[in-house]
């Protein structure tokens, strides 16, 4: 199983389009993205050997694991491939079965994501792959990437490569392409001392931040993008203008690169304080929250800092704060819809609030967060206007604005 993985370590050019193994007769199948494309998915591994691992005591380079996530012309055939690696499902098993969601082993093993079949790259009729903008998206703190995988495929869908960056020992597990682990480093975040966890999250930031860019510069390599995306132009991608959407941890570092990354071009923070280095400054640049039921810019409960109160007056570009009612912090990552699809949302409201969940229904959850991201990136690539992006309209009574 773990090939699949490691197949873009091999540098084949004609894998690209995400061949996996057979899975198992149990796999169950999340939603097909809704997007006009399917979407192919590569998987790889970026050592930054410039700069040291801030959250091990051994002396480590930065080793990042990204999924690219891209659009293809529809085909006859598409095809099945696990969400998550069967080690790191295993582990996700565990951590949730701790919060009390039914998850016993073998249970993220199965769930597969609706993929592009193995057409070989010099088939499509097709070939405008290429134009297609590359974006980025970072998890929370705790969460592994592949959490989000069908959020991305479904915004890759609609005409957008999407890279997804996993950042060692700040998210719960990454695992490498030879199955190693960097495990999270718990410790750093198990406090209640503000200022300690402060101090955490503005070094986990500025870390973030700067993987974002060594992403680009890597991405930028046209070889190398070309050994992740089938059907680009010569020059690869197009890495300085982009833009750049996260939950939580990974929103807020969607808010501090855009001072420090001329190539992101405008950011959306889901479900995220703010904080980090972006702080000081505030931006020009387009930016947007969008956040879960009750989490206000005056909510000092979820901000005893008031970092987003304070800082608003400070976005000077474009600027957008919206609520989404019945959700709680996880509703803006894939557990809604993965719970739903596997058939073990919990129905117990305490395990609800541990796993931050509301009451919004999976695919629902998964239908408003992915329409407004895109929204966003329409806004920030091609200048598109939204009428869901100026107020509240009729589609999604759920969504509120506060401003
Ligand atoms: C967690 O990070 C701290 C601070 O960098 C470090 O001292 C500690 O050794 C790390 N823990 C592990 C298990 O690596
Ligand atoms: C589930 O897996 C974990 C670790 O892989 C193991 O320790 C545990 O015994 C397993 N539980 C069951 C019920 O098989
Ligand atoms: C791709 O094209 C080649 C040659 O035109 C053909 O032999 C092959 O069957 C095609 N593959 C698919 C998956 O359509
Ligand atoms: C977190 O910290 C508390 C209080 O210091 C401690 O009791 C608990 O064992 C820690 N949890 C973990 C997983 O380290
Ligand atoms: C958080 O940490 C940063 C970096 O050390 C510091 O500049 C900032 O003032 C701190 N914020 C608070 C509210 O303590
Ligand atoms: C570009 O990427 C290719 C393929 O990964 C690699 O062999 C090459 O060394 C890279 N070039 C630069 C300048 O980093
Ligand atoms: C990237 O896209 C922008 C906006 O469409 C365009 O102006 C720029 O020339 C592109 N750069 C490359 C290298 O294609
Ligand atoms: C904030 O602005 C000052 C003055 O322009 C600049 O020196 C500093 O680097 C900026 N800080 C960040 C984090 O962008």
């Amino acid at each position: 199983m773990l090939l699949f993985f490691a197949l873009v370590a091999l540098n084949s050019f004609k894998i690209c389009s995400a061949a996996p193994p057979e899975m198992s007769q149990t796999q169950i199948h999340l939603p097909k993205p809704t997007g006009q494309y399917q979407v192919g998915r590569s998987v790889a591994e970026l050592i930054d050997y410039s700069r040291k691992q801030p959250f091990v005591q051994d002396d480590e380079p930065i080793k990042l694991m990204i999924s690219v996530f891209y659009p293809l012309p529809q085909q006859k055939h598409s095809t099945f491939a696990a969400y998550m690696p069967p080690e790191t499902a295993a582990i996700e098993d565990f951590e949730l079965g701790l919060t009390g969601l039914a998850a016993p082993n073998g249970t993220f093993e199965k769930l597969a994501l609706h993929l592009a079949g193995n057409q070989t790259p010099e088939n499509f009729t097709d070939v405008t792959t290429c134009q297609y903008p590359l974006v980025v998206f970072m998890p929370a703190e705790g969460t592994t990437r592949h959490f989000y995988n069908q959020i991305v495929s479904t915004i890759a869908s609609t005409g957008y490569i999407v890279v997804s960056i996993d950042a060692a020992y700040d998210v719960d597990v990454v695992q490498y392409l030879d199955g190693s682990l960097a495990l999270f480093n718990f410790t750093l975040w198990n406090t209640t001392d503000q200022a300690l966890l402060n101090a955490t999250g503005f070094l986990a930031i500025e870390t973030r931040v700067r993987d974002v860019s060594f992403v680009l510069d890597s991405l930028s390599n046209a070889t190398f993008a070309h050994s992740l995306i089938p059907n680009l132009p010569p020059s690869g991608l197009n890495t300085t203008h982009t833009a750049m959407f996260g939950h939580s941890l990974g929103g807020a570092t969607a808010f501090s690169v855009l001072e420090a990354d001329d190539r992101i071009l405008g950011g959306l923070d889901m479900e995220g304080g703010l904080f980090g280095p972006g702080l000081l400054n505030g931006t020009s640049k387009p930016f947007m929250l969008m956040e879960r039921e009750g989490h206000t810019r005056e909510n000092a409960i979820d901000d005893p800092f008031l970092t987003l109160e304070k800082v608003w007056p400070h976005l000077t570009g474009w600027k957008r704060d919206i609520i989404v009612a019945d959700t709680g912090h996880y509703d803006f990552s894939d557990y809604p819809v993965v719970f739903e699809t596997l058939g073990v949302t919990p129905t117990n409201e305490i395990v609800l609030e541990h796993l931050g969940l509301g009451t919004l229904k999976g695919k629902r959850a998964l239908e408003i967060v992915t329409t407004y991201v895109g929204a966003f990136l329409d806004f920030v690539i091609y200048g598109k206007c939204s009428a869901i992006l100026d107020g509240p309209v009729e589609r999604f009574p759920e969504v509120t604005f506060e401003y």
